[in-house]
């Protein structure tokens, strides 16, 4: 079964800058490019060493306008990623630090984490306590992320990445939603599927409109899941589609039993096919085996595991 899976975003494209053309990009505040780190739907993020000191930051070139879509609509959706990307201020969320337009690009510059979850995840390297620990932090990111009322809407391995800490950063805001605006208690809901397929809730598919944040907490069970056995349960959550998803609809414990026992109950609540009864965050903040995980911070370093930091570049 194949592990990288290709998002799911409304459409995929990226730069086709050539190398000639960003080689000649200089920003005179940062520095030079360096290397690719990454590429997707959003558009392309590279290296660049800041002239003063050296140090690195991560600039995402923004995919350019797709031929369908008007200016002022490919503007929006760009700078709505940024604006979402600079208001969040969380360990574990990647700062966001400036938005540059050269030559009619759009750059955006972000602090740089070294380390990506999914090359981590695929070296078969984790120890338990370990996936504990990065489980734990990506939960920690999103109920932030929530708390502001936001969705990230794509989580997965991809999207995690680690500092030389082990401090894990959710990057990518490119689906990022706002389910509910301040002093407004009214949660709004969305429509129709987004991510990456093997990280879609079911009732994304089934219903005309559903919970973001149910969705999220879907996505962090199928990364916990993913971080376990090393591969994906399902590639899409379809019963017309899927004979793995379907064979969990009929018997759950099936895959729940390959989990740590101690992580089996909560588990069960967020891969929960029906959205209602899923767990929300608050549930797994209270669960017993969650509040008891060692896990790393930028105060704190957990001593019952070391992080396997894995350069996907470094070969
Ligand atoms: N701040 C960062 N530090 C280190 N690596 C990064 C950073 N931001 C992005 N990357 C790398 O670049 C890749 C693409 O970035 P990002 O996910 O933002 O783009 P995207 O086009 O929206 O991707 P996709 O459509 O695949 O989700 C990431 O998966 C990651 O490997
Ligand atoms: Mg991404
Ligand atoms: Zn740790």
């Amino acid at each position: 079964m194949a592990f990288k899976s290709p998002s799911h975003k409304k459409s995929r494209s990226t730069s086709n800058l050539s190398y000639y053309n960003y080689k000649h990009v200089e920003f005179n505040k940062y520095g030079k490019w360096s290397r690719e780190l990454g590429s997707g739907v959003g558009g392309t993020v590279r290296l660049i060493n800041r002239k003063s000191d050296n140090k690195p930051f991560a600039v995402k070139q923004f995919r350019k306008r797709f031929p369908y879509e008007s200016e002022k609509s490919w503007l929006k959706t760009i700078t709505a990623e940024f604006c979402i990307g600079s208001v969040l201020h969380h360990e574990n969320i990647i700062e966001t630090i400036d938005i540059i337009q050269e030559n009619g690009q759009l750059y955006e510059i972000m602090e740089f984490a070294p380390y990506d979850l999914f090359e981590i995840v695929m070296s078969k390297k984790m120890s338990q306590n370990e996936i504990f620990c990065c489980f734990k932090q990506i939960v920690m990111g999103v109920n932030y992320l929530h708390s502001m009322g936001i969705a990230h809407r794509d989580l997965k391995l991809d999207n995690c990445v680690l500092n030389e800490f082990g401090i894990v950063k959710l990057i990518d805001f490119g689906c990022s939603t706002v389910f509910k605006y301040p002093f407004d208690n009214k949660i709004m809901l969305s429509s129709g599927p987004c991510g990456s397929d093997p990280y879609i809730c079911p009732e994304s598919y089934t219903h005309s409109s559903y919970d973001v944040r149910s969705a999220d907490i879907w996505a962090i069970g199928i990364i916990f899941v993913c971080m376990v056995i090393g591969r994906f349960p399902w590639l899409i959550a379809r019963v017309s589609e899927d004979t793995s998803y379907k064979a969990y609809l009929r018997y759950p414990d099936r895959l729940i039993k390959k989990l740590p026992p101690e992580s089996r109950s909560i588990m069960r609540k967020i891969l929960e096919v029906t959205p209602e009864k899923r767990a929300t965050l608050k549930d797994i903040l209270e669960d017993e085996w969650f509040k008891n995980v060692e896990y790393c911070t930028v105060a704190h370093k957990s001593t019952n595991h070391t992080h396997h930091l894995i350069d996907k570049n470094s070969n």
